[in-house]
């Protein structure tokens, strides 16, 4: 197992910010993940990196930090129904959904272009443009530090649900090895996405192919989310909250543009139009800001900290809460 100390996590953070790990271990093999295990104690702070695209990096960590880096692909086998693929969890992710479509193995298509690694995928069940992680999942191998030995956990014990998982329940317990994904033959195109099915609505759905449904979704990505290599971020920085049938009623006859999808739960808002109501889009304080095209997403312009990046974070809680009285959730994981 490599490591290094005091290593700085400028480049292993997709909003980078220059903090240090007390001490990096890149895990490359399965080996390497039980070596990590059997060396930590209850009294060390620990945790797992897969792309950092998913983290705010508040301040330097100390303990251990893992960098995720196991690397492999494979069809493990394929019926007439069922192709069954198998990626290591260090691989990237969108890079993994470019192959399959190589294979001719169709599937994750509407998932292209998202950041970060297999392995962190089925951690928040990564979702757009109508499909999550879950709708595709077959399996995953993972140690469970609590019986000190490999499992294999299928969807039913992985809890997902919007943006979660049981590793969001049990943080400390799994460290993920690989995911294994189940796609259904024959392809199906799935529009389900108002911005996708409006791109295609005049072509009948036999001359629609998988590579056109990826090409698009990444065309829509780059057109509305920044690239992490030019400017800091980490996606969606807030879920999209879900409110009762009589707040989204009251809320609604407020505000007659608010933008809403009936939820088995009650009512998902768009926490982009929220934020934007308050006018926050393209709103820059220092070294932090809002995206200029998605309210949704926060920036670091290259020289600020997560601590400030966090303050904003707090001001447009405040302001949400104040206009329409619902709380936004933070998305990604503030470390330490
Ligand atoms: N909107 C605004 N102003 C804004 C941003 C959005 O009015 O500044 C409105 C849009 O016009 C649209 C609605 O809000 O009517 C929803 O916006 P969008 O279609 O961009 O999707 P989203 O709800 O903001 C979610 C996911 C994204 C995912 C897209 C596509 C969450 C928290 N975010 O965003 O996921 O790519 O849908 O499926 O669920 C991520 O998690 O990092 C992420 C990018």
């Amino acid at each position: 197992m490599r490591t290094e100390f005091s290593a700085n996590l400028q480049h292993y953070n997709t909003f980078g910010f220059a903090v240090k790990a007390a001490e990096l271990c890149h895990l490359e093999t399965e080996n390497d993940i039980e070596i990590f295990a059997s060396q930590l104690d209850p009294d060390t702070p620990w945790r797992v990196l897969g792309g950092g695209s998913n983290i705010v990096l508040r301040d330097d960590l100390p303990g251990k930090t893992a960098i995720m880096a196991l690397q492999g692909k494979k069809i493990l086998e394929a019926t007439d129904s069922t192709v069954l693929i198998e990626a290591a969890a260090g691989e990237s992710w969108h890079d993994f959904v470019s192959w399959t479509l190589e294979q001719n193995c169709p599937g994750l298509e509407n998932l292209a272009l998202i950041p970060g690694t297999v392995g962190a995928a089925p951690i928040q069940n990564i979702g757009a443009y109508g499909l999550e992680i879950k709708d595709v999942f077959h399996s995953l191998k993972a140690y469970d530090r609590h019986t000190q030995s490999w499992r294999t956990l299928f969807a039913k014990d992985c809890h997902f649900a919007y943006r979660h998982s049981i590793f969001k329940e049990e943080p400390q317990r799994y460290l993920v090895a690989s995911v294994t994904f189940a796609l259904q033959k024959p392809w199906q195109v799935n529009l389900a996405y108002a911005d996708v099915l409006q791109r295609f609505k005049d072509l009948p759905a036999q001359d629609i192919k998988p590579r056109m449904i990826f090409d698009a979704i990444c065309e829509i990505r780059r057109s509305k989310l920044p690239d992490p290599q030019v400017l800091g971020n980490a996606g969606s920085f807030f879920h999209n909250p879900v409110v009762d049938e009589k707040t989204y009623l009251q809320l609604k006859e407020r505000f007659p543009q608010l933008v809403a999808y009936a939820n088995p739960k009650g009512w998902k808002l768009a926490a982009g139009w929220l934020i934007d109501q308050c006018a926050y889009k393209d709103y820059r304080r220092g070294q932090v800001g809002v995206y200029e095209k998605q309210a949704l997403v926060l920036v670091h312009y290259g020289e600020g900290t997560g601590q400030e990046l966090i303050q904003l974070a707090q001001e447009i809680q405040a302001a949400v809460q104040e206009k329409f009285g619902v709380t936004l959730s933070i998305e990604p994981s503030i470390l330490p």
